[in-house]
């Protein structure tokens, strides 16, 4: 018999921000396994980049310029889409990040934290970076009675981290949103897990982990000495994580379910 549980041929797998460096990655991972891929995202630069790479391994994938913030467009480019390539069956939603306004200076005053920080910090990561994506997506993919949606959050989702309140609180909000929407979907065709990375150095997250000369920063060290993999994890390392949940095979019984990837930081306390 062949074994297909994480064949992803046929399937039209949207990756928003794959522009991105844990989305780029992931959006390789489902290319290899035979998803035509759609990298969406802001920068088209970028984009087309990650399409190349995708590409030049033999991979399937396009760009598509949307702003995960905006419903229209979103909407927009999901029509293009399943005009394009037919209808999407899976979609990670992995635009997100922190921002420095929301984080608490070392010995800072969580009273001075502002609200326009907390309130964009919640806007890119719960509204962009998961309620706008599956409201608009998964609407088709109700249709179809087919999705698997893949939300992004972070392990800091499930401890409050030092310093980065509102960015820990809106990840706690995307799993718990997760959650709700697997059990609203779940005999619809639709299932709808987390996946909670650790630590990996990305864009948005290098200046908290590195000084300039590219030695830890305080923190960085700090997030080492607490991880007992000793290490910082690289984006490849979501791989299986994405592929399974993506692949409805492999996963048919799996919904609502946060997976946590952060080579054992969560496992551990001091
Ligand atoms: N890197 C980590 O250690 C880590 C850990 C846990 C969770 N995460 C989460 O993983 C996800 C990916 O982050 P990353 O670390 O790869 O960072 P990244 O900055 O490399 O990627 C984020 C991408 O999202 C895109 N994006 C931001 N706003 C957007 C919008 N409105 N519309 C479309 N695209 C938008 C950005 O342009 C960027 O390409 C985020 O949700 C982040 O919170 C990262």
């Amino acid at each position: 018999m062949k074994n297909d549980l994480f064949d992803l041929s046929g399937e039209v797998a949207v990756v928003i921000g794959g522009t991105g460096v844990l989305g780029g990655g992931m959006a390789d991972a489902l290319a290899a396994y035979g998803a035509q891929v759609v990298v969406l995202g802001r920068n088209s630069e970028r984009g087309a980049a990650r399409v190349r790479d995708i590409e030049a391994a033999g991979g399937r994938a396009i760009f598509q310029s949307a702003d995960a913030m905006d419903r229209d467009s979103l909407a927009e480019a999901r029509d293009q889409i399943c005009n394009a390539l037919g209808p999407v069956s899976i979609l990670v939603s992995a635009a997100g990040g922190n921002r420095p306004d929301a984080t608490i200076p070392p010995g800072g005053d969580f009273c001075k934290l502002s609200k326009e920080a907390w309130n964009g910090v919640f806007d890119l990561n719960l509204v962009g970076g998961s309620l706008l994506p599956a409201q608009v997506f998964g609407e088709t993919m109700l249709q179809q009675k087919k999705g698997s949606i893949i939300n992004i959050a972070s392990m800091a989702g499930m401890i409050p981290l030092s310093r980065v309140v509102a960015y820990s609180a809106a990840k706690a909000a995307v799993i718990n949103l997760t959650m709700f929407l697997a059990r609203e979907w779940a005999t619809r065709g639709v299932r709808v897990n987390a996946i909670s990375p650790g630590f990996f150095p990305a864009e948005q997250n290098r200046a908290l982990l590195y000084k300039e000369d590219g030695s830890y920063s305080e923190r960085g060290g700090q997030i080492i000495g607490h991880t007992p993999m000793a290490r910082f994890g690289q984006a490849h390392e979501l791989s299986g994580a994405v592929v399974w949940l993506a692949a409805h095979r492999a996963s048919s019984f799996v919904t609502g379910q946060n997976i946590v990837v952060d080579g054992g930081f969560s496992s551990t306390t001091i």
